[in-house]
């Protein structure tokens, strides 16, 4: 039986939703049916349809009491709107349902496990969070939280291990067994990622810790998720105060992968190398499910805390997910490239090749706001290299924004100073690439509020949010010194 918390909320949405018309929303990128949305949540398979849930605060485009706002899709690009699936109503999650993650149980339902905050003044005075992992189950409509909630709490962490921040569980089920991977903060004040394991959703035993951070990559890891993927093993976590390193691991709210060979005996993620996600300015807390043809697709939330109090005037909504992504590992390195789904909405190719450019220039029909575009930039002398290559999109005389390549230093900017924003925040990102010999190839994937760059056939990705009037399509392409380029550009119908 729904609460009134939940009913609350589902008549709110129901009631104010449909007045977000289909033109004030992102043409593919999700984005809440009203007010705030952060994590992907629950991103997984259920009755042969891709779910995903989301953290949501319907009444404001501020964060508030979390919520799981609910969506499901068939091809990752059209999302079907359905109501709210959980609502902070209950004594052990009163302050919120955080993150969490969704998996089919053998009987058909749908298992939903989430984080339960619950605020409790301590000793001191001081008003704290309690979080506690929690299950839901139901039909893939309406969750029945489960009586003897919560199912993990602070006894069953490890020693040191802090009840404040522990939270974003992720579930899988291998053979009869499932698995969770959740976030902590241990005794050294900074992250960890915790391994349980049970046989039923309900009651679960402590493994050992996956991976830790020792304070090297940020402090508490949220948003954990882990897999296999072409023979190697992947752990996914969003640091909080994180330290760039160089041109790495961007500060504030950073995302790692880490990658290497879990060994099973210890519980443990024997770690081979480690890089950062998403390059860009807006991007966290991803997860991803496995299709059943085999693809591991990862979602992000399009946006990041330090960034999350620009919003337009007047919004209706605030918060998108990314494009889903395809992941692979090559040689030690996490690779990620839009779901293919997105080629299938390709319509009016223009094509140009070997376009010789030094200065300034535009192209006949390459414009539009909606748009897959990759364009392919060479040096057009053997003896020099040129100083750099720059393309500008969503440009109208005023406004537009910018990705710049540098081959002398293998580094590529994203900039939307110029982008229209209400106010003048953190607007560029620099990050080195692999230099193949002064050819890069960019790939912009173009939605009316965002840049999604895909960077030499995915080996690296900058997401970026924009707000510019979406009238402002224009596209034109500046160097410094000779190059040659390749341009191929489509309008993405939906
Ligand atoms: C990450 C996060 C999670 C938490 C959720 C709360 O963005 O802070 O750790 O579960 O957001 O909305």
């Amino acid at each position: 039986m729904a609460s009134e918390v939940l009913k609350k909320a589902r008549e709110f949405e129901a009631q104010y939703g449909p007045f977000i018309g289909d033109d004030k929303r992102p043409a593919f990128h999700l984005t809440p049916t009203i007010g705030w949305m952060n994590d992907p949540n629950g991103f997984s398979i259920y009755n042969g349809e891709y779910h995903l849930f989301y953290q949501y605060h319907p009444y404001e485009t501020k964060w508030g009491p979390m919520h799981w706002g609910h969506v499901k899709t068939s091809d990752f690009l059209h999302w079907e709107r359905l109501p709210v699936a959980l609502a902070p109503d209950q004594e052990y999650d009163k302050n919120g349902c955080f993150s969490g993650s969704a998996v089919e149980l053998p009987d058909g339902r749908q298992l939903l496990l989430y984080t339960g905050v619950r605020q409790v003044r301590e000793e001191n005075g001081k008003l704290h969070d309690r979080q506690t992992q929690c299950v839901a189950v139901g039909d893939g409509l309406n969750y029945e939280k489960y009586g003897l909630n919560p199912v993990i709490s602070a006894e069953d962490l490890p020693e040191g291990g802090s009840p404040f921040d522990f939270r974003d569980p992720k579930l899988w089920r291998e053979g009869d067994t499932y698995y969770m991977v959740v976030g902590n903060r241990p005794a050294d004040g900074s992250g960890s990622v915790l391994l349980f394991e049970s046989s039923d959703c309900l009651s679960w035993e402590y493994k050992g810790v996956l991976a830790a951070c020792h304070n090297q990559f940020g402090r508490m890891w949220e948003c954990p998720d882990f897999f296999e993927l072409d023979g190697k093993h992947v752990l996914l976590t969003s640091p909080e105060e994180m330290t760039a390193i160089g041109l790495e691991f961007h500060a504030g709210h950073g995302t790692l992968c880490l990658i290497g060979k879990y060994d099973r005996e210890r519980c443990h993620l024997d770690r081979e190398s480690v890089q950062a996600i998403d390059y860009g300015l807006d991007f966290y807390a991803p997860q991803t499910l496995l299709t059943t043809d085999g693809r591991r697709v990862m979602i992000g939330w399009m946006q990041n805390w330090e960034t999350s109090n620009c919003q337009p005037a007047n919004a209706q909504w605030f918060g998108q997910m990314t494009v889903p992504r395809e992941l692979s590992v090559r040689d030690g390195w996490l690779y990620q490239n839009p779901v293919r789904e997105l080629e299938k909405c390709r319509s009016y190719q223009i094509l140009y090749r070997n376009v010789l450019l030094n200065g300034m220039t535009t192209l006949q029909n390459v414009r539009g706001r909606v748009i897959d575009m990759t364009v392919t930039v060479r040096s057009a002398s053997q003896n020099s290299m040129y100083g750099w290559f720059k393309v500008n999109v969503a440009g109208n005389g005023e406004n537009m924004t910018t990705v710049r390549y540098k081959p002398e230093c293998s580094t590529v900017r994203v900039d939307r100073t110029r982008c229209g924003f209400p106010h003048d925040i953190v607007n560029v990102r620099d990050f080195v690439v692999r230099p193949h010999g002064g050819e890069i190839k960019l790939r912009i994937v173009l939605d009316k509020y965002s840049m999604e760059l895909f960077v030499n056939d995915g080996e690296q990705a900058a997401t970026t949010v924009i707000y510019t009037d979406v009238s402002a399509d224009a596209i034109s392409f500046e160097s410094m010194g000779s190059v040659i380029m390749d341009v191929e550009k489509y309008d993405l119908i939906l």
